[in-house]
């Protein structure tokens, strides 16, 4: 839910810009305050609730130096957004700064017996527990290396922790169910919650497991594990430019990530899909048989996925369904020995859907994580992967990753069941250009400017599109802060319609699906009642008599219609939410990778 980043360099006077270049990659992940420490004879704390603009308002015009640091990017959990409550925390005497991500269950018990030794605590965070238990052992005579191993001892929950000390050239880190990653450059070694806070300085990165710890200093790293002998580690190469990870000239990351979609479907399919052979087939999957039944378990922006996921497998023949992670309990939900649970998550690290998962893995069920991020902890707890290749998706409303993962549950669900329909294959092959098509003549600024005051939004879908009806509506509520809902377009009338009045717009997704008729029979319902209708849709021809503005989608394979009409609705909400003036990529309240359950 936070981000960290430290940096070991082996020079004095850059690890101050490190720190805050790597806290901007890293914003996506929380920005109710941050802050960074640097270590020298003393530490430096700087910290600020806000933005980062506003710590960085807060820092000195000199550089500070030292070669090590943290810092930190933060999403409440315990403890208000405040500056007192911004990380890095120290002991009472400053001599060693903590950052952390996650929860600590048992922080008010170790609180009570630090206060009750005399230690006296300046935040409401239970991250500050782990500095005066550092301190304790210090007092106890331990070494930092002991004192940091002693104190996460002592620790319940989840936690991705780092710590420095005045007077030591070394950066202390472990993690327990939320994601570290080291970097190794030329320069100094990094460590982070996620790739793109370094991607700028190297690609070459280790990822922490579970229960080990890493030791950062200028010249490179050790990791021992929870018993500290050694571990041997590996290294992989991010194949990222960092220009990825840039604006590339976008006013914001979620329209840069909205306009990157096609290369980003392209970079899906590449090397899954043999047309000449009219198959698909998923390295990673190539020892994996059909199914029995699929769970899928996923929360928001993938939930929706995976609900269109199941809808592909069904008409596939193999009984599925998508949960909702947080109500997934494989003791409630019956499973056989050929059911698969597959994990539809953007950054593997959504605390709902790993506990789906670990649950899932217990009742030894075969499990597939569908993700964007290598070595995410996803990826780790699953049988088998299957990776959509978005690139890093910084904007916190997930656009690009969304499409990603349509096209790779398509994929997967071929692949699975050797389905090998050539229409489906050759439509493939169109639809980056068919997306490109849409983003090149969006008239979503017109429809912002003729909707932007309304009172509420509606998204109607049926099928295939009925997913996307919410994803649409989803999208519209995080960015514009107005109401939105989708709703299956047949059920509008077994309630919702109540709702309806010439204030509040209905978005409209007529697929030429065999079921448009029934669609547009909802259409008029909704023009009886005087709403404006947005008609989004491959066969305009019929929609057209009853709609205000169509915004037309390339025909297309039934299956990937959804993936092109909801680029229309990305690019309204963003329209909307730009004339409105709202936060568009760090939405208030909401955070990219959300890690507490
Ligand atoms: C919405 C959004 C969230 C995520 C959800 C799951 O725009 O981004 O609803 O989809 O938090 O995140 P992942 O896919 O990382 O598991």
């Amino acid at each position: 839910m936070c981000g960290i980043i430290g940096y070991a360099g082996k020079r004095e006077d850059d690890s101050l810009e490190v720190l805050m270049n790597g806290l901007s990659g890293l914003e996506y992940r929380g920005y109710d305050s941050s802050g960074v420490a640097i270590a020298n004879s003393t530490i430096e704390v700087f910290k600020r609730e806000g933005h980062l603009s506003a710590l960085e308002e807060t820092l000195p015009a000199r550089t500070v130096p030292g070669t090590v640091g943290i810092g930190h990017t933060r999403w409440s959990t315990h403890g208000e957004p405040s500056d007192r409550n911004a990380h890095p925390h120290t002991d009472c005497q400053d001599t060693v700064a903590v950052v952390h991500n996650g929860i600590i269950e048992n922080f008010q018990s170790l609180r009570d017996d630090l206060a009750a030794a005399g230690h006296t605590f300046d935040s409401d965070t239970d991250t500050e527990v782990v500095p005066h238990l550092i301190e304790h052992e210090l007092g106890n005579g331990a070494s930092h290396t002991e004192a940091f191993r002693r104190a996460v001892d002592q620790l319940e929950g989840s936690y991705a922790l780092a710590a420095v000390f005045e007077g030591d050239h070394t950066l202390y880190a472990t993690r327990q169910e939320s994601p570290l990653v080291v970097g190794l450059g030329e320069d100094g070694c990094y460590l982070a919650s996620d790739v793109p806070a370094f991607i700028e300085y190297t690609d070459t990165v280790v990822y922490l497991e579970d229960g080990e710890f890493v030791q950062l200093d200028p010249s490179g790293m050790e990791v021992t594990d929870s018993q500290g002998n050694a571990v041997e580690t590996t290294t992989d190469t991010i194949e990222w430019d960092p220009e990825d990870a840039g604006k590339s000239g976008y006013d914001h990351y979620m329209l840069k990530e909205i306009h990157e979609q096609p290369t980003a479907i392209r970079k899906c399919l590449r090397g899954r899909v043999q047309e000449l052979e009219e198959s698909v087939s998923i390295d990673s999957l190539s020892d994996v048989s059909e199914p029995g039944a699929v769970h899928f378990v996923a929360c928001g922006t993938s939930y929706y996925a995976a609900l269109y996921g199941a809808r592909l497998f069904r008409e596939r023949g193999i009984w599925a369904q998508a949960f909702l992670a947080s109500e997934y309990d494989p003791g409630v939900i019956p499973v056989d020995d050929d059911t698969m649970v597959v994990g539809v998550t953007q950054s593997g690290e959504t605390a709902d859907t790993l506990s789906a998962l670990r649950g899932a893995n217990r009742a030894g069920v075969e499990t597939i994580a569908v993700t964007n991020v290598v070595g995410s902890s996803a990826a780790r707890a699953c049988d088998h992967t299957l990776f959509i290749r978005a690139g890093p998706e910084i904007g916190v409303a997930a656009t690009k990753t969304f499409a990603s993962q349509q096209t790779a549950l398509v994929l997967l669900s071929s692949a699975l069941t050797g389905y090998d329909d050539p229409n489906l294959l050759r439509a493939f092959r169109k639809l980056p250009d068919q997306m490109q098509s849409i983003l090149d003549r969006s008239r979503a600024d017109a429809v912002a400017e003729a909707y932007r005051d309304a009172d509420a939004y509606f998204v109607i879908g049926r099928g295939y599109t009925e997913p996307v009806a919410y994803e649409g509506a989803l999208k519209m509520k995080e960015i514009t802060y107005k109401h939105a809902e989708g709703f299956a377009a047949g059920e509008l009338k077994h309630g919702p319609l109540a709702l309806v009045t010439e204030r509040t717009p209905v978005f409209a997704l007529v697929s030429d699906n065999g079921m448009a008729r029934k669609t547009i029979g909802n259409v008029k319902e909704v023009e009886a009642r005087s709403a404006p209708v947005v008609a989004i849709t491959d066969v305009p021809e019929m929609v057209d008599p009853y709609a205000d503005f169509l915004l037309e989608v390339p025909k297309t394979h039934e299956w990937l219609m959804p993936i092109l009409a909801n680029v229309h609705l990305q690019l309204v909400a963003y329209s909307i939410a730009n004339q409105l003036g709202r936060s568009i990529d760090m939405p208030r309240n909401l955070a990219k990778s959300v890690t507490v359950e």
